[in-house]
């Protein structure tokens, strides 16, 4: 998909890298021009991730992704690269030029108005004569006009084919239907309604698209839930139920909970900030997604087995994003709709103004397994809990949780705070070794130094990367000296981003990593941001290409004799007879 150069141009003016990464990533000052910040692509606990403010482009030294503002929202949104520039446009206001809907975002255009007329549809099946069961379901939960409204909450008539009907009548074919998860196949190849008799909640995302549906038994019943497929516009693991919703909520934290009648229950009692992921437990995206909105999580998973186990998985998912936790216990009822219904909206609010940090309640956790008054389960008991002692990242912190294992198992404090200190240095010792194996790792963007490991010739490697370091920094300089072909390169990744290169610099058009986004795989993006991170000094700038250049060809010249050599050699070998 090619854009008018001048539209990228100042597409890129007008979202300026730190301002965009910013909206993702904690960046900080360190030192010199660039920008760090903990890698949105990888977990870690030290920054490796920087952004240039100059160069306009982020790199990340641990994991090696790096390349300009359109790559960026690319990956991190997951979108395509006319999607990204879509959305790139959006948020600097620029109109899009005309042409540019390519068939996949045309297709995906077309399902969000589908989907967006179903849910309409839905909703207004709500008042109408075939939704009373809906309509006398959600009386029962105690889900008031008002809420079902804000909702958007609808009713799947029990019918085969009202909404293929209805939805046919606007102009959509069946096989849409389909493509959106709304309809089924059945085996004689016709279509049927996918959602049928069921409290339907449209899902829909922070821009504000209806993305899918859940829809609920009316009643009891299997399968409760019944939710869409993964579409070309809904993908269950990068996306929130009432995301859209939370993230106007000004109580600083988010409620994250199971099901969709918890989430519409609490925002009806005023918890506004309440979400929920959508029938799996919370995924890494989901995640990095919340960390955009807040930076405290409250988890009010349901109280059976299956929840507190989840709730286990999500503090550590929500940990690594430096995201603050608190879990609440909700006692006396099976979830936080049930506590709510029979309790109120004020002992909720107890609830959470009373619940625990994620350390008390791992420790708590951790106690329950044992029987402290049986020596050896003590033992056992004070392993295990120094052991998440010394995961604490705050010396105090482990201090004084240390203090509390002591007190719990009736041992000195010394024992506890030795055990812990023992296994942190331990912990340090592993991760230094990691650290040092990543930073050994033979590779492309996170290496550095003069010569390239990795390639096939290395001398040949380190000039092709000066030739791509110069050309990038000063295309001009392409018409001052006879450039070697792509194909005279020893790597052939090098070459792929050299020919880029090459005919963006010969046709006079601006070079960056962003107009470099629609010619290269994210790959070779990594590449070259990362060989881009050495330095080049252009004061000579002229004498160096012209260096580069004479290096390439004759490594070339050489690598051809050698297998010219080779040849011969077999050659010979054949002719003697020594082989078959
Ligand atoms: P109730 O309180 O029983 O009315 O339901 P709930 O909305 O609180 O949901 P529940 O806690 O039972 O389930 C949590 C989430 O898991 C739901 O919101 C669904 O997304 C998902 N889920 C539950 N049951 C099913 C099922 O049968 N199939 C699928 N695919 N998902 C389900
Ligand atoms: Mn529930």
């Amino acid at each position: 998909m090619a854009f008018p150069e001048n539209f990228i141009t100042e597409l890129i003016e007008r979202n300026d890298i730190v301002s965009v990464v910013s909206e993702y990533v904690r960046l900080t000052r360190r030192s010199g021009s660039n920008m760090f910040g903990l890698c949105p692509f990888h977990s870690e606990k030290t920054p490796s991730f920087s952004v240039s403010p100059d160069k306009q482009f982020y790199h990340c030294f641990g994991c090696g992704k790096g390349g300009g503002v359109i790559n960026f929202i690319m990956e991190i949104e997951n979108l395509s690269y006319p999607e990204a520039v879509e959305f790139l446009a959006r948020r600097a206001g620029m109109q899009m030029p005309a042409e540019t809907n390519d068939a996949e975002s045309r297709k995906r255009a077309r399902m969000l108005a589908l989907n967006r007329d179903a849910a309409r549809f839905f909703y207004e099946q709500l008042s109408a004569p075939a939704g009373a069961p809906a309509r006398e379901y959600i009386g029962k939960r105690r889900i008031s006009p008002a809420t079902a409204r804000r909702f958007g909450l609808g009713a799947a008539p029990d019918d085969w084919g009202i909404l293929l009907n209805a939805m046919e009548k606007k102009g959509y074919t069946a096989p849409e239907l389909f493509s959106a998860g709304l309809a089924r196949r059945g085996k004689n190849g016709g279509f049927y309604d996918t959602f049928r008799n069921r409290l339907m909640f449209p899902v829909i995302d922070v821009r504000g698209n209806v993305i899918g549906f859940s829809g609920r038994m009316l009643g009891d019943g299997e399968p409760k839930y019944m939710n869409s497929p993964e579409t070309l516009v809904f993908n269950k693991s990068r996306n929130l139920f009432a995301l859209n919703l939370a993230k106007k909520s000004k109580s600083g934290y988010i409620i994250l909970s199971e099901g969709n009648i918890d989430v519409v229950s609490l925002h009806q009692a005023g918890f506004d900030c309440a979400v929920a992921s959508l029938g799996t437990s919370l995924t890494p995206e989901q995640a990095r997604l919340l960390s955009r909105y807040t930076n405290e999580v409250i988890i009010a998973y349901d109280n059976d087995g299956a929840g507190i186990k989840a709730s286990q998985r999500a503090i550590g998912i929500l940990e690594k994003l430096d995201l603050k936790v608190k879990v609440l216990r909700i006692s006396g009822a099976k979830d936080p709709d049930e506590f709510i219904k029979t309790r109120g909206p004020e002992a909720f609010r107890n609830l959470i103004e009373n619940s625990e940090n994620q350390i008390d309640y791992r420790l708590h956790a951790v106690t329950s397994k044992y029987d402290l008054s049986v020596d050896e389960q003590k033992v056992e008991f004070l392993k295990e809990a120094s052991d998440m002692v010394a995961h604490l990242p705050g010396t105090v912190e482990r201090q004084v949780y240390a203090m509390r294992v002591a007190s719990m198992a009736g041992v000195n404090t010394d024992v506890v705070t030795g055990e812990v200190e023992r296994r942190r240095r331990k912990l340090i010792n592993q991760a230094r070794s990691t650290e040092e194996k990543k930073l050994l790792r033979p590779g492309r963007a996170g290496a550095s130094g003069g010569s390239a490991p990795g390639y096939d010739d290395p001398a040949s490697a380190a000039a092709e990367e000066g030739l791509v370091r110069l050309l990038y920094l000063e295309p001009e300089l392409a018409s001052t000296v006879s450039l070697p072909e792509a194909g005279e390169f020893s790597s052939p990744e090098l070459g792929r981003i050299y020919s880029a290169l090459r005919t963006k610099a010969e046709a006079g058009e601006s070079v960056s990593t962003a107009s470099l986004t629609d010619a290269l795989s994210p790959e070779d993006m990594s590449l070259l941001v990362g060989l881009l991170q050495k330095p080049e000094i252009l004061s000579n700038s002229r004498k160096s290409i012209s260096d580069y250049i004479n290096k390439i060809k004759d490594r070339r010249e050489l690598r051809a004799d050698s297998s010219d050599l080779r040849a011969l050699a077999s050659k010979l070998r054949q002719s003697k007879g020594y082989e078959g």
